[in-house]
């Protein structure tokens, strides 16, 4: 049995500190956490830890340093890691001028397997360990990120994308072939080791009535696989889907049509939904992804949290690499942060990092598996150092053991700098040769 041992000071959440209060945080300041065979064994006073777990574990001392749950990233594209950054467009213009372009290079396998190993190098990098994933239209770039996410023993949720309009035709498929492409995907990937299925019907302008009544026949027939695509992102966008979509209500309706709806469906952005369209969200339980630092670099919008929180939408936060402009979590909470106070509501730290680890796991209904620190969880763990660069070191001199504002000077000044260290099912996450 292989046993570790991680000291530190723990932090997870049993619940959303924002509803639950004080009882949500569980903070152990001489903390361990026993792990063995990937998960986690015992969490607790180190103290305590120490006299159970095997006297010749191997012991990492994270002394000083906090220890939370595997950040989880809800929204993601592999193939877009040169697309960031892309200057001076907003979405379709920069779908069409920056990214059909990169997402092309995908139907070369070795280059998607080399990018898939960068990516997951990054990720780890960054504290992430779970993330929701867009591959291309071809399946060989699936393929490639899930085997790459095997070999690294990582819990990743992925699925090629389905487009057959409006798009260069070397990124379409077609109805029958995007049905078919997924489903061997699926039966090749889906619930192997931590693998996980994502039917992904990139958006309703690149796809045909008939190839969403596809996605949701794989949607039927799979019920197990996640569903992801986006949503309201960018007015342009919204007025398009509604030409080719006449006899939707909605633009949620696109997709709840074809029984796209539901508690496994992840809906990239959702910043200009009608109340109408955020009460079936609610009401179908359907997952919006709030993706700040995409929604600030394309001009999309400011999403609004507290009316979809308060309607009883679920809301996972994430990047949306390469809309997106940074891999850190931390980095696209002190964005979300900063697109919340122009909206005049407020984000408390321990709401955020919550958000980052259980909020997102339960939003994508893994939380019996990841996102806590708790015996029997699958042990991806972060060590974080809040004093990481000079500035932060100096700006943490002025907090005085009050944790939650530790956490916002964390988030809001903290990158990949501040990980000390990923853990990925109990292993320290290294770097692709
Ligand atoms: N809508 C459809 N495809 C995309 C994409 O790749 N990124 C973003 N931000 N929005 C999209
Ligand atoms: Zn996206």
């Amino acid at each position: 049995m292989s046993a570790r041992l991680l000291l530190g000071r723990v932090l997870s959440f049993r619940d959303a500190p924002r509803e639950a209060g004080e009882r949500a945080v569980r903070y152990i300041e001489r903390g361990a956490v026993w792990i063995a065979d990937g998960r986690i064994v015992e969490v607790g006073e180190a103290a305590d830890v120490l006299t159970r777990a095997p006297a010749d574990a191997p012991r990492d001392d994270h002394s000083g340093k906090l220890l939370l749950p595997g950040f989880i990233d809800a929204h993601i594209h592999y193939p877009q890691t040169r697309v960031v950054g892309s200057y001076g467009a907003q979405l379709l213009d920069w779908l069409n001028k920056y990214t059909f372009v990169e997402e092309q290079k995908f139907a070369d396998p070795a280059h998607a397997a080399a990018v898939a190993e960068f990516f997951l190098d990054e990720l780890f990098r960054q504290g992430t360990t779970t993330a929701m994933v867009y591959c291309t239209v071809r399946p060989e770039s699936a393929e490639a990120f899930f085997a790459a996410s095997e070999s690294r023993g990582a819990r990743m949720i992925a699925g090629k994308v389905m487009m057959d309009r409006n798009a260069p035709s070397a990124l379409t498929d077609t109805p029958q072939r995007g049905y078919d492409e997924s489903k061997a995907l699926i039966a090749r990937w889906h619930g192997k080791g931590r693998l996980d299925y994502a039917i992904t019907p990139r958006f309703a302008i690149t796809s045909t009535p008939e190839q969403l009544e596809a996605a949701g026949a794989l949607a039927k027939e799979f019920p197990g696989c996640f569903v992801q695509t986006h949503l309201s992102e960018n007015d342009a966008e919204i007025a398009l889907t509604r030409e080719l979509y006449p006899q939707a209500r909605d633009y949620l309706d696109v997709y709840d049509r074809y029984g796209l709806l539901g508690p496994k469906s992840v809906f990239g952005h959702c910043i200009h939904l009608s109340d109408a369209e955020v009460a079936t969200m609610a009401a179908k339980r359907g997952v919006a992804a709030f993706c700040p630092t995409s929604n600030l670099f394309l001009g999309s919008g400011l999403f609004n949290e507290k009316r979809l929180q308060e309607a009883g939408v679920p809301v996972a936060l994430a990047t949306d690499i390469g809309g997106g402009t940074s891999y850190s979590l931390l980095q696209t909470a002190a964005e979300a942060y900063k697109v919340l106070q122009m909206n005049r509501q407020s984000w408390p730290a321990l709401q955020a990092f919550y958000q980052l680890t259980l909020g997102n796991a339960r939003a994508l209904g893994l939380d019996d598996r990841i996102g806590a620190l708790e015996p029997g969880r699958e042990a991806d763990i972060v060590a974080l150092n809040s004093r990481a660069t000079p500035a932060m070191a100096h700006r943490m001199e002025a907090v005085r053991g009050d944790l939650a504002e530790e956490l916002f000077v964390l988030m809001t000044m903290g990158d990949d700098r501040a990980v000390a260290q990923t853990y990925v099912a109990g292993t320290p996450a290294k770097a692709s040769a």
